[in-house]
């Protein structure tokens, strides 16, 4: 008999199809989000299961599920898995990394780009119906060429962030727990510095770090305060690696020019104070939202998935086995 398995969202049909060929499979097509109640009892028989960035595995619900080898996460990040749990539990985890970086990165642009040249805010007041015409000081924004563009984490996704920075003539600084070999540095026109220079020199300080507890709050009170005046951040990487509480703060008062943000702590709730600042894009955790790279990571997983319950060596295993064992 095939291994049973569960898709705790909606997917793609192909992929579906894809893992109908290897295992019996109970899809959540309706999408309607599991609680944990909910993921527990659905998974208590399966041998593996494709999971969201929103759904909690933990050692709770592995407590409940002694047949489950593997869970894919349809996602780079795994903040949502309690890695250390699964590895104790003989659980397989994976991810999707590399398919979704230059989404993520033309993302990012977007908020960048939106974000200073206050088109999302503008678009407001037309749509408002109080655009009276052309005047010289209208919407003012800041500009992106030439600016100093910083750049926080430099892994995959940093790096095409600061590649895609070439275009418009920018500096670029960044800060990492390891610093690049230098071809990529000189690929990318990248300068490594500190991360009390990154905060003081960068116009606008963009994130590329996971979430984890050393991240928490990376950005926090004190770092907005050592910010360049009128910087602009930007956050396409995880809600909780910025106290969106002193974000408000600093953007209320006038601190930073302005924030994109696709991710936020606590989501899908938002500090509300967030909503009525104009001076921020808010986008629902959409960075790798293009209709190719969705895809692909759904079948990144998907493959993963089949790796993982066949052969027991998923390309993207994220907790391989100590060796010797
Ligand atoms: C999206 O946030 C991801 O981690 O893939």
């Amino acid at each position: 008999m095939k291994p049973k398995t569960l898709v705790t969202r909606e997917i793609f049909d192909d992929v579906l199809d894809y893992l109908a060929e290897h295992f019996m499979v109970s899809a959540n097509q309706a999408d309607t989000p599991m609680d944990p109640g909910t993921l527990a009892r659905n998974l208590a028989d399966k041998a593996g299961v494709m999971t969201t960035l929103v759904d909690k595995v933990d050692a709770a619900l592995l407590a409940g599920c002694p047949q489950l080898k593997a869970v894919c996460n349809i996602a780079v990040g795994f903040n949502n898995i309690d890695l250390a749990a699964c590895s104790r539990a003989g659980v397989m985890v994976t991810n999707t990394p590399g398919v979704l970086d230059d989404s993520t990165a033309d993302f990012t642009w977007a908020l960048i780009l939106a974000t200073a040249r206050r088109v999302v805010e503008s678009d407001a007041h037309l749509r408002r119906g109080e655009w009276k015409g052309w005047y010289l000081k209208q919407f003012l924004g800041a500009d992106v060429h030439h600016a100093t563009l910083g750049i926080l984490g430099f892994g995959r996704i940093g790096r095409k962030v600061a590649r895609r920075a070439l275009g418009f003539d920018m500096p670029v600084i960044y800060h990492s727990h390891r610093r690049a070999e230098p071809e990529v540095e000189r690929a990318c026109n990248a300068t490594f510095v500190t991360r009390e220079e990154l905060l003081a020199r960068a116009d606008i300080l963009s994130l590329h770090v996971p979430y984890a507890p050393a991240t928490h709050h990376l950005i926090g009170r004190a770092e907005l305060a050592r910010m360049k005046p009128g910087a602009i951040l930007v956050n396409a990487a995880r809600g909780g690696v910025v106290d969106d509480a002193a974000l408000v703060d600093a953007l209320a008062k006038g601190r930073l020019a302005g924030a994109g943000l696709d991710v936020f702590e606590n989501e899908p709730a938002l500090n509300p104070a967030l909503i009525g600042l104009p001076n921020v894009v808010l986008t629902p955790h959409i960075a790798s939202s293009s209709a190719a790279t969705r895809h692909a990571m759904a079948m990144l997983a998907a493959r993963n998935l089949v790796a993982a319950l066949t052969t027991g060596n998923p390309p993207n295993l994220l907790n391989p086995p100590p060796t010797g064992a």
